[in-house]
């Protein structure tokens, strides 16, 4: 963990009543009614989700056992059988919902697509039988790396129907990235297209594969599916590549959900951590679909005739719980677009809730911050009055994006939930009801039921009110990862050890400074290990390191966040170069190049500073807080006597 000191200089007295019309209808409908349902997990934690399984899931066969808590492995529902896919589709199909839209789908170049209920369950069972046909069944692992297009998500409800857990790679990553996950996952088949459109351009996708794939480094994959999405030309590798499109044509659209047990794994997503490569976080199939299911029905309280909008990509754990399996779990109308505001088109969300009259609108606080800049004439020149509830993911969301948000998005009519949450955890953690619980601009509010959170010190003991600590969550709830694939110790170290536990409790440690107002409130503050947020993206500062070093001109390299008015922060590079190596303008840009390349444009470093040496400890510990501090422009405060060479310092300073 790093020394950074969790401070907490936020204050904020504004209080948001939700509109009554909202909580009049809403599925939990006041403050009071929140914390009967809170104290009532709290007292029965078991009780609580056994009865919630029950009445909002289908089971082949009932669990024996609500949870087996060996900690830190955790098992719920075990014994039971069900499956996510049929959650997903087949029950709806016997209701009136089976012609309602599942999928409402907005295409970048201005193409759209509505696939009801009975349309994507056949989707999915055809390419279901695809996989089927190559070979794939339970357990074998799909990767799929894909643009924001249906066949994403149908190829992740196929993968989950037959019980290959899916490894969804955003398609933002480079070839690299892409190939150290599926070397991990031992991924058996690869679903990706032609190309994806971003930003007015093209990404070549195929290519990308066809490099991570290249010299046979990946021997575990047999197959690639490849949707054609652009029709630029792309090479096929005969007996390697197909078709979507040739495989599906004539395939039966009937594909029984194969019966899984609770604890078999849905999906593999790779985060990244404080330390090493990225880890491979795994969700299992009931836990999973139980906590996004009842997530999605209380804190986007979706009616039945709601179009709901998440802006995420499904190649993030946003898309995942709440693009696909949380929404379609509760039979609701759920949007994707492929799109991004780019110049060319900076109202194109604004554009999209009013064509399809969006009504539940989900994004991130850096979305907000570039809106802010890009100014109120957008929104204001569209229809928004359909919009009823607006959210927030990813990072903290300043008061002043909050009140914008509120003001001209919402048209101060829409409650917001600010929600937070983690790969990690599956689903939202603390967040607003929206019906029930008053908003403060800046804050989560409170903990959803059946969530334990605390802020405690590195002993684990609760602090006072509104004093800064570590967001810390007590009792397992059904959505948490349960290890890191093929590394349960990794797991165990990451998130269960930083606190040690106390009279045999465990605490979940979430890597969060946070604080806890004298009225319940959270106010979550950021990370406090080696993870940036950069945009809502998680990055960690070793990864982006190991990339710089991994350049023939960089001798050693440190990377630390720096505060960001739009991304909340970017990332600033300190690099000492090989000998025979100059400084130079074109370095920078080639090794930001370089980093992308490596990574995926999400970690291009915003600023690369050449320096002779780096800070150290005697120890040879890189002391990134004096980096931290020195990145943002401020005075180096606090304690250097452990610095071994204080001239590094004022170098550091006068080649800023
Ligand atoms: C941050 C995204 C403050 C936090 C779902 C967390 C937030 C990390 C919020 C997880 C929020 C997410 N307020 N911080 N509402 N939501 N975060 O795994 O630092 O991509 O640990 O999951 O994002 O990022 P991840």
């Amino acid at each position: 963990m790093s020394e950074s000191t969790i401070e907490s200089i936020l204050h904020e007295n504004r209080l948001f009543q939700p509109p009554s019309a909202f909580s009049q209808q809403a599925r939990i409908k006041s403050l009071e009614e929140y914390e009967q349902l809170y104290e009532r997990a709290k007292a029965d934690p078991q009780k609580f989700w056994a009865d919630l399984a029950t009445q909002e899931l289908h089971w082949f066969e009932k669990w024996h056992t609500v949870l087996d808590w060996q900690p830190p492995f955790a098992k719920w529902f075990d014994g039971g059988k069900t499956n996510i896919s049929y959650n997903c589709l087949d029950r709806h199909l016997t209701t009136w919902r089976r012609n309602k839209a599942a999928l409402i789908w907005e295409g970048e170049p201005g193409d759209s697509r509505t696939l009801t209920y009975a349309q994507l369950h056949r989707e999915v069972c055809q390419f279901a039988n695809v996989l089927k046909q190559l070979g794939v069944g339970k357990g074998d692992v799909v990767g799929i790396y894909m643009p924001m297009i249906p066949e994403a998500a149908i190829a992740m409800l196929a993968c989950a129907r037959i019980g290959a857990p899916h490894t969804v790679v955003f398609g933002g990553f480079s070839a690299e990235a892409l190939r150290d996950r599926l070397i991990d996952g031992k991924a058996k088949l690869v679903v990706t297209a032609d190309g994806g459109w971003r930003k007015d351009a093209i990404v070549p996708l195929k290519d990308q594969v066809d490099k991570a794939l290249a010299e046979g480094v990946v021997p575990t994959v047999e197959n690639v599916l490849v949707v054609q999405r652009t029709a630029q030309s792309i090479h096929m590798e005969p007996g390697r590549d197909h078709w979507w499109h040739d495989l599906q044509k004539g395939v039966s659209g009937n594909c029984p959900a194969e019966p899984m047990d609770s604890e078999d794994m849905l999906f593999i997503l790779y985060t990244s951590g404080s330390t090493g490569k990225p880890k491979g976080v795994v969700h299992t199939t009931a836990g999973y679909n139980l906590y996004t299911h009842m997530t999605t029905k209380w804190i986007f309280d979706i009616q039945d005739n709601d179009v709901y909008w998440c802006t995420a990509d499904v190649g993030w754990i946003t898309g995942h719980s709440y693009i696909v399996y949380g929404p379609l779990s509760n039979g609701a109308t759920t949007l994707m677009y492929e799109g991004a505001p780019r110049p060319s088109n900076p109202g194109c969300f604004w554009d999209v809730i009013e064509k399809h009259g969006v009504n539940i609108f989900y994004t991130a606080p850096t979305a907000i911050r570039a809106f802010i800049k890009m100014g109120e004439h957008l929104p204001n020149a569209r229809d928004l009055s359909s919009l009823r509830l607006l959210g927030t993911v990813g990072e903290p969301i300043n008061p002043e994006a909050w009140m914008w948000y509120y003001r001209v998005i919402g048209g101060e009519r829409c409650p917001i939930v600010d929600t937070w949450w983690q790969t990690e955890t599956g689903g939202i953690m603390i967040t607003p009801l929206p019906g029930a619980i008053p908003t403060k601009p800046g804050s989560a509010t409170r903990p959803f039921p059946g969530i334990l959170a605390e802020v405690v010190d590195l002993d684990g003991n609760p602090v006072s009110a509104d004093e800064g600590g570590y967001l810390a969550v007590k009792h397992p709830w059904p959505g948490m990862m349960r290890t890191v694939y093929g590394d349960p110790d990794r797991f165990r170290r990451t998130y269960w050890e930083h606190i040690p536990p106390r009279d045999g409790q465990y605490l979940y440690f979430a890597g969060d400074g946070a604080r806890c107002d004298a009225d319940g409130y959270f106010w979550v503050m950021g990370r406090v290990d080696d993870v940036i947020n950069v945009a809502g993206h998680r990055l960690g500062t070793m990864e982006v390191e190991s990339a710089l070093v991994s350049h023939p001109a960089v001798a050693e390299a440190a990377v630390v966040g720096k505060p960001d008015e739009v991304k909340g922060n970017d990332i600033v590079a300190f690099v000492t170069l090989e000998g025979s190596f100059k400084p130079s303008e074109e370095l920078k840009n080639e090794l930001k190049k370089h980093v992308v390349q490596e990574i995926g444009a999400i970690a291009r470093p915003g600023e690369i500073r050449f320096s002779d040496a780096l800070p150290k400890t005697r120890s040879g510990k890189i002391m990134r807080r004096l980096l931290r501090s020195l990145a943002a422009g401020e005075e180096v405060a606090g304690d250097t006597s452990t610095l071994e060479d204080r001239s590094v310092l004022d170098k550091l300073r006068e080649g800023a």
